[in-house]
């Protein structure tokens, strides 16, 4: 129904706010997607601009995967399909978003956002395996396929609602497709790791 569509689209439009593109520019007057790696989120944020930046950055793309959730829950009085769409729509947002040219992110902490509303268990313990092998290898794009490809798994451990199931395995193949230049890089040895300055603008 018009509802349900309306809802789809502010959520849209939710992700399309991308904040590690605001921020940069707040804090140092520069366009995130001209330097580091290019990507519009939370950890080039860490690489060009630092911590703080980065950790604001990343808190609030996971907090409009979180609202998305939430308004399509109270809109749609708790239809689990709608909840999923919404998340998917803010995901799509922030990594295509209307604002700003449709050049954003990968969408790792938004659907961190997403999938922890859903599903709040599988998905920590995802994230702690995935936080595990940023910690081992510096490599935060291995962390984020990690995360993607065992949320899904651990979702069908904790035996979630199918819309849940069926709305992580979609999420993880979103994120695998984002991630397609750093699997790239990965198997070739040349991805960036933590703590390596690239791109550090003077
Ligand atoms: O979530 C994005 C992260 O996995 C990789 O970011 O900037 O190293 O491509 P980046």
């Amino acid at each position: 129904n018009l509802q349900s569509v309306l809802v789809i689209v502010i959520s849209y439009l939710l992700g399309s706010i991308s904040f590690s593109i605001l921020i940069a520019k707040w804090v140092k007057g520069i366009d995130i997607r001209n330097h580091g790696s290019g990507n519009a989120g939370a950890t080039n944020t860490l690489r060009v601009l630092g911590k703080g930046p980065a950790a604001a950055v990343f808190l609030l793309d996971v907090a409009k995967g979180i609202a998305a959730v939430w308004l399509g829950y109270w809109l749609s009085g708790g239809n689990g399909w709608i909840e999923a769409a919404c998340g998917l729509a803010a995901i799509t947002g922030h990594n295509w978003p209307v604002w700003f040219r449709f050049k954003g992110g990968k969408g790792i902490a938004t659907t961190i956002g997403v999938m922890a509303s859903l599903a709040f268990l599988p998905s920590l313990i995802a994230g702690i395996a995935a936080i595990a092998a940023i910690a081992v290898t510096r490599y935060v794009s291995l962390g984020s396929l990690i995360f993607a490809g065992l949320a899904p798994v651990m979702m069908l451990v904790f035996g979630v609602e199918a819309s849940i199931f069926w709305t992580s395995v979609l999420l993880g193949v979103y994120a695998f497709i984002r991630h397609r230049s750093n699997i790239m890089k990965l198997v070739q040895g040349k991805e960036n790791k933590l703590g390596a300055k690239k791109g550090v603008p003077h």
